[in-house]
This record gives structure tokens, C-alpha cells and sequence, in this order.
């Protein structure tokens, strides 16, 4: 076995109400003038008011800004950390789903770090160097992992292309996950972002950066996905789906940031960039497909996906039941209601150059279970447009 080293350096604190305990978990940090940074719909809500106030409560300062976008850009990031630094905060909380925690991440590390945030993005011209204000992160979907990852995606758009800082450091401090915060949320985004999470999990289980602890979560999460997001799409009140498919994402997180990604993330993240495809819709439609092309590098792990997504696969060969991991992730996509074709997105063949290019600039497009050339990304691309049923 080759080796390696597994980090987990966030300390998780899960339970059903404890968003409600932020305020003791900062006075515990030993934090004086924390602050909150949100979206305009938790801005309104009656948890942006309940997190301040557990804050102000135990006598720590504490102001938001609540105007973060999904997919945030250079200048909002660059924007915001002079906010942050203006009131001279000691610790950020973000609050949010993915968009709002990688933002933060990058407010965090620039409060101690000079410069714009594009000088950090992959390829820039600097590198994180100090440590940045620690961050804790409550996330309000289940799907990114982002709460205990290392990377920040920040689109840029001057050059339509969305790209991450992902240094060590910038791992939040602290992921608080309260399962009754996912209540209220809409189907479309619980189905998108539990993909996202499902993607994790298969990414890198099936990574060639691959090891027993990153593999232990990410099956585990991908029973919990199999088991839960259903019934998570269909009843979104189902606490108890709820509570497992916010375990699986935070899991799913664990995993991929010691084993890492493939091709879909490349391929999502170009889309995104350049379409401003949802970073979970993109994942979602791309990953049966993509598997397609993925599990003849590992067709014992492709059935370990199978078995853990519910499929029976007594008494198949191991290459169809390696197989059976595809039609399970398409029984999924069709079951709860995601794009399933780039037809449902309006991509064509015409927009496919740049999605392969920017594909094949991806970092982690180096650890995807076979070795893809930019012929053969733009073969998942059409067989995407196509549909399952066209082979
Ligand atoms: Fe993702």
C-alpha cells in the first residue's frame, strides 16, 4: 500500500438546535468581535437574527453582511474582506450554503494576507502565507462539504472561468451542522447540491489519490445518499433525511479532501464559469455519464458503488456489476428530478471547446481513475447531450 496522510483538522459539532449554541462555541474560542456573513435570504430570515443574538448574548460584538451571492466573484471577495476588515473581526461565521463559505474561506485568509483574492486563485502570483482569521462554518445545505474543505472557488469574470484557492489553512476552524436549519429547504437545491455530495463521494473513492480513511467516508456517505436523498427531495420535513443527508455531505467533505476529485468537478467548474450552471445541477447531469467513461479504471471499486447505491449484483460478472454503479446514479438523477441531459441546459456541441479546455486545466483532472484526453472529455460531453438511452 503506498503512503499517505489523512487531515481532518476541523473540529465537527453536529446536533438538531445546536446553531442556537454559536454564541457559547465563540465565547469558548475566546473571540471578541465576530462577524457574520450571509446571503439576502438568511438575511431576512429569523435565523440570521437567532444566530446574532446567541452571539450578542454572550457578550461578544458582532455585526453581518448578509449581500453574498451564489458563485461569488473577485470583486464581491475583494469587497467583502475590506468590510471584514474595516470592523476589525477576530473570527468570521458563514452562514449559508456552499457560495457563502468559500467567500468566507477567502475573506478570512485575506485579512491577514495583502493583496486582491485573484492573486491567490490558481496560477496567480501569490501563495497563502500567513494564517488567515479562523473561520466556522454553518452550512444550511447539504452538498459542498465546503465546511471542512480546503478550497475557496471564486469565479472570475473577466475570464468567465471559476477557480480556487485551496490551501490547508484555509480549512474552517469549526463546522457547525444543525440538520433543522435544512428544513425549509427547495427541492431543486436539495436534489442539486445531495448530487454534489454523492459526487464527492464517487470522485474520490474511485481517485487515484484514493486511501483506506478517505475510502471508509465515502462509501459510508454513499449509503447514506442512496438511503436518504430521495426521501430528502420528496419530504423535505423528513428530519431524519434530513439529518443523514447533512451527515453524508459533511462526511462526503472529509473524504475528498484527502482523496480528492476527477473529471465531473472539472468539467462542473468549467460550466460553471462559462454558463453559470449550478455547481450541483452541472454534477448531477455530468456524473452518470462520465462514470461511463470511468469504471473500467476500477471495476472493483465501481461495484463497491453499485452494492452501496442498493443494486443487486449477485451473480453478474464483475464488470457488469462495476456497470450497475452507472444505472444506479442514472435510476438517481431521474428519480429526483435534476437535469439529465445538456439538452435540459441549452449546451451544445457548439459551446463544447471551451468546457473541454478548461476541463482539461484542472488540477485534479490528474487523479481521475483513467487518463482522459481532451478528445475523450468532449466524448462525456456528447454522450451528456444524448442521453441515457441513446447508446
Ligand atoms: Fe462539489
Amino acid at each position: 500500500m503506498k503512503d499517505f496522510i489523512f487531515k481532518m483538522p476541523t473540529r465537527v459539532i453536529f446536533g438538531i438546535g445546536k446553531a442556537n449554541d454559536i454564541g457559547a462555541i465563540c465565547a469558548e474560542q475566546g473571540y471578541k468581535n465576530v462577524f457574520v456573513l450571509t446571503g439576502p435570504h438568511i438575511g431576512k430570515s429569523e435565523l440570521l437574527v437567532r444566530v446574532k443574538s446567541s452571539i450578542e448574548g454572550a457578550g461578544i460584538a458582532c455585526d453581518y453582511y448578509d449581500k453574498t451571492a451564489s458563485d461569488p466573484t473577485v470583486e464581491l471577495t475583494d469587497e467583502v474582506a475590506g468590510v471584514v476588515k474595516a470592523a476589525g473581526a477576530d473570527a468570521v461565521v458563514a452562514l449559508g450554503g456552499g457560495s457563502p463559505i468559500d467567500l468566507a474561506k477567502a475573506v478570512c485568509m485575506l485579512q491577514t494576507n495583502e493583496g486582491s483574492v485573484r492573486d491567490y486563485l490558481f496560477g496567480g502570483t501569490k501563495t497563502v502565507t500567513n494564517a488567515p482569521i479562523p473561520l466556522i462554518a454553518i452550512p444550511t445545505t447539504a452538498g459542498t462539504g465546503s465546511e471542512v474543505t480546503a478550497a475557496s472557488v471564486i469565479t472570475d469574470t473577466s475570464k468567465n472561468i471559476k477557480l480556487s484557492v485551496t490551501h490547508e489553512s484555509l480549512i474552517p476552524k469549526i463546522a457547525l451542522i444543525d440538520p433543522s436549519l435544512h428544513l425549509g429547504m427547495p427541492q431543486l437545491i436539495t436534489a442539486s447540491t445531495g448530487m454534489d455530495a454523492l459526487t464527492h463521494a464517487i470522485e474520490c473513492y474511485v481517485s487515484l489519490n484514493a486511501e483506506p480513511f478517505s475510502d471508509a467516508y465515502a462509501l459510508y456517505a454513499m449509503r447514506l445518499i442512496g438511503e436518504n436523498l430521495r426521501v430528502a427531495v420528496a419530504d423535505g420535513s423528513n428530519l431524519a433525511a434530513r439529518t443523514n443527508m447533512a451527515l453524508a455531505s459533511t462526511i462526503a467533505g472529509c473524504a475528498f479532501l484527502n482523496g480528492g476529485l476527477g473529471v465531473v468537478h472539472g468539467i462542473a467548474q468549467a460550466m460553471g464559469g462559462l454558463h453559470g450552471t449550478p455547481h450541483g445541477i452541472a454534477n448531477g447531469l455530468i456524473l452518470p455519464y462520465a462514470m461511463e467513461r470511468n469504471f473500467v479504471g476500477n471495476l472493483a471499486k465501481f461495484r463497491d458503488i453499485a452494492v452501496a447505491l442498493g443494486k443487486n449484483v449477485e451473480g453478474l460478472s464483475l464488470r457488469e456489476a462495476a456497470y450497475e454503479a452507472v444505472e444506479a446514479v442514472f435510476d438517481l438523477v431521474e428519480d429526483i428530478h435534476v437535469p439529465s441531459s445538456l439538452k435540459d441546459l441549452d449546451i451544445g456541441p457548439e459551446d463544447f471547446p471551451p468546457i473541454v479546455e478548461g476541463t482539461m486545466n484542472f488540477r485534479l483532472l490528474a487523479i481521475n481513475p483513467c487518463k482522459l484526453s481532451a478528445g475523450d472529455v468532449e466524448k462525456i460531453l456528447l454522450r451528456a447531450r444524448e442521453g441515457r438511452y441513446a447508446l
